[in-house]
């Protein structure tokens, strides 16, 4: 088998599987920034020193001389006694050595309308924005949350409230009213920034009224919020209350472009991202500033081999997700590069849509899920094949594991058959990159994420803590602090340490099950907890339970994330139903317990069934088995049901659901 670049080897992948590897073609190994494999090797012997070097190619107003302190596990300190400005060196630092003019953002509405902003021009809107946000009281140790679609004034705000050393805490757009306003309390934001609404399939989905909803719901917290700042983006209705809501273009008029960027310690906050956990309550992940800023830079010149003064860079997640914190913000805009960033989704008005925008801005970098490249093979290849792709070098995939037919199809038809693919393995806790191939250097598996990047000990354990051999099984950790890590979980030192430590005590525990090759190589195999992936987003089946929970009509439920070929997993949902409650008839239930799904958390976790049944199968101590619930909701064979308390429970549930 080969390529257009070279052979094809084939490779032993384990118990005599064979799996092809595709080696880096020479002209592409040339010209990568690391072409040198003993990188591997040096920044293991001294990985500190490793990421002292990375840290240093940033600017910092006072120079750093500690590295790692890790004297009081688990909480680590990254290049403590330094100081940074991160919107500087974002922005600023790229002027001051001429590169003014470069294009920083090329901005694609949905609507098609376009912006283009240079360097020298983003700085100038985030320093007003900056001066802005001091005028309305936000200063260094503040949260800000944002609420915002995918439009350069989401970027400008979370640099600016960077620039001022406050925190921000960005909530997806399709988070519910609810979901919104338990972020902002357990922040306890001060300022929200948000936007009338956003184009979303070629409608407006509205933003602020999810605002006023959010602010207006009793949650037995007092409000924090004092201000709502609002960009005009979907010209929808929007009510502004008196003494509390500001448009965006009429404030900022106020200001100019002058602010001087102030260096904070490079442990200050630098914002907080909330995730979903095996509890109801996401997480606050907390990220600090100079080892998050140096990890993602570091990765994203690495792993995507930027060359910042050619390459046309686009990254197609939203900034309300971890990869849109580090790979179009901070990563990107660190390394001087040009990006596109696109408001809509990608079948908007067609499927041709993200291939138009490659073609027009000549992308040759472009990053995204596999959950879009399934959506993508299913509509079919001739829609790609009707653009010009040939600027793509570079394909990136995140958010879970790539099945080899779609990593295949990516290759060949959004790559050429030449693009190397970085399958890249991290987690909204690990800030950064944890492991992918270097594209000039690795022979590439498709499936697999392969190695941990220079200077990171990630490897896979028993359950004891053990390392496994090659071939074998277990559990993925993370050996060693890296600068990017989470810091704390916000405002729950204990559940930070009981949900990454406890189970390991030195060693980080990711939550993903993972097996290493015969060549040593890492296959991620999904979550071992109850944490859901679906479409690439992270999902609790407690949190949906609980939302179930709170529906009148509800006794009880079990949520499940069942295979589904484009989006990974999809969430399945077995409810009881009040045997009293005369509300709901249980053939309506399956529409209104979805609807309410989405009301409570946000559509993104609709149930793609709810399937009303009269038990559900527990364990004698009564711990619902969901893994006898997803065999069901898969239609595969139930497994092994003898550790029920009720051992009739599953047929019981087969025959409804038959019946049903
Ligand atoms: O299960 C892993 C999966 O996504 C989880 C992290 O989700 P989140 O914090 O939302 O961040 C997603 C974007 C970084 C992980 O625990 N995951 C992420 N990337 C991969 C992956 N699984 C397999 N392969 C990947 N490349």
């Amino acid at each position: 088998m080969t390529d257009q670049n070279g052979t094809i080897e084939s490779h032993p992948l384990q118990h005599g599987e064979e799996v092809e590897v595709y080696p880096p073609s020479d002209e592409f190994r040339a010209q990568a920034n690391v072409r040198d494999s003993s990188v591997y090797w040096q920044a293991a012997q001294d990985p500190e020193a490793y990421w002292a070097e990375r840290a240093r190619q940033l600017k910092w107003s006072k120079p750093f001389t500690e590295i790692l302190d890790w004297s009081n596990p688990p909480f680590a300190k990254w290049f403590a006694d330094g100081e940074l400005n991160v919107a500087a060196n974002c922005l600023d630092r790229h002027v001051a050595a001429g590169l003014g003019d470069r294009v920083a953002i090329h901005f694609e509405g949905e609507p098609g309308d376009t912006r283009t902003l240079s360097y020298a021009e983003l700085t100038h809107e985030v320093k007003r924005a900056a001066n802005m946000l001091t005028s309305l009281g936000v200063s260094a140790g503040d949260r800000v949350a944002i609420y915002m679609p995918m439009i350069p004034e989401a970027v400008i705000a979370m640099l600016a409230v960077a620039r001022l050393g406050a925190a921000h805490s960005v909530v997806f757009g399709g988070f519910s009213a609810e979901s919104l306003r338990a972020r902002i309390d357990d922040a306890q934001a001060e300022l929200v920034i948000t936007a009338d609404g956003g184009y979303r399939k070629g409608r407006v989905s509205a933003l602020k009224p999810t605002v006023d909803d959010a602010l207006a719901l009793d949650t037995g917290t007092p409000l924090s919020v004092e201000r709502v700042l609002v960009v005009q983006r979907g010209g929808n209705e929007v009510v502004m209350q008196e003494g509390r809501d500001l448009w965006w273009h009429e404030e900022i008029t106020a200001f100019d472009g002058q602010h001087e960027a102030k260096g904070f310690p490079s442990e200050n906050p630098l914002f907080i991202l909330y995730t979903s956990g095996t509890t109801g309550k996401p997480k606050g992940i907390l990220h600090t500033s100079g080892g998050y800023l140096t990890q993602v830079s570091a990765t994203h010149s690495d792993v995507f081999d930027l060359k910042p003064e050619t390459d046309v860079y686009w990254c197609t997640a939203d900034i309300g997700w971890i990869t849109g914190h580090s790979y179009v913000v901070y990563g990107p805009l660190a390394n001087g590069a040009t990006q596109v960033i696109y408001e809509g989704t990608p079948e908007t008005p067609d499927w041709g849509r993200w291939w138009s925008i490659i073609q027009k801005y000549g992308v040759s970098i472009f990053y995204t899920a596999p959950t879009a490249i399934r959506a993508c093979m299913k509509v079919g290849r001739q829609v790609p094949e009707q653009y010009d792709l040939s600027s793509i070098r570079v394909l990136g995939s995140v958010g879970e594991p790539i099945n080899p037919e779609a990593w295949r199809w990516y290759h060949e038809v959004i790559g050429g058959g030449k693009a190397p693919i970085v399958d890249t393995w991290w987690q909204t806790e690990t800030g950064a990159i944890m492991i992918a191939p270097l594209p000039g250097l690795t022979g590439l598996k498709p499936g697999s994420a392969q190695v941990p990047q220079p200077g990171i000990t990630a490897t896979i354990v028993d359950e004891q803590g053990e390392r496994v051999g090659h071939g074998q099984g277990g559990l993925l950790v993370v050996q060693r602090p890296w600068p990017s890590m989470v810091r704390t979980v916000w405002g729950d030192d204990q559940r930070f340490i009981d949900t990454y430590w406890a189970k390991f005590g030195d060693q980080y525990f990711a939550g993903d099950g993972a097996r290493f090759d015969d060549d040593g190589d890492i296959w991620l195999l999904g979550r071992v907890d109850d944490v859901l992936n679906v479409s690439g987003h992270r999902l609790s089946t407690a949190e949906i339970e609980s939302a179930l929970v709170e529906h009148h009509a509800v006794a009880e439920s079990a949520v499940v994330g069942a295979h589904d070929d484009t989006t990974g997993q999809a969430v399945v949902a077995f409810v009881i139903l009040k045997s009293q409650q005369t509300l709901l008839a249980p053939e309506q239930a399956e529409v209104e317990l979805k609807q309410h799904v989405a009301a409570h958390i946000g559509a993104i976790a609709r149930p793609r069934r709810v399937l009303v049944v009269s038990e559900l199968p527990k364990t004698r101590s009564g711990k619902i088995m969901r893994r006898l619930l997803k065999d069901v909701a898969e239609g595969k064979e139930v497994g092994d049901t003898t550790t029920l308390a009720d051992t009739k429970v599953m047929s019981t549930i087969q025959d409804q659901l038959r019946a049903g």
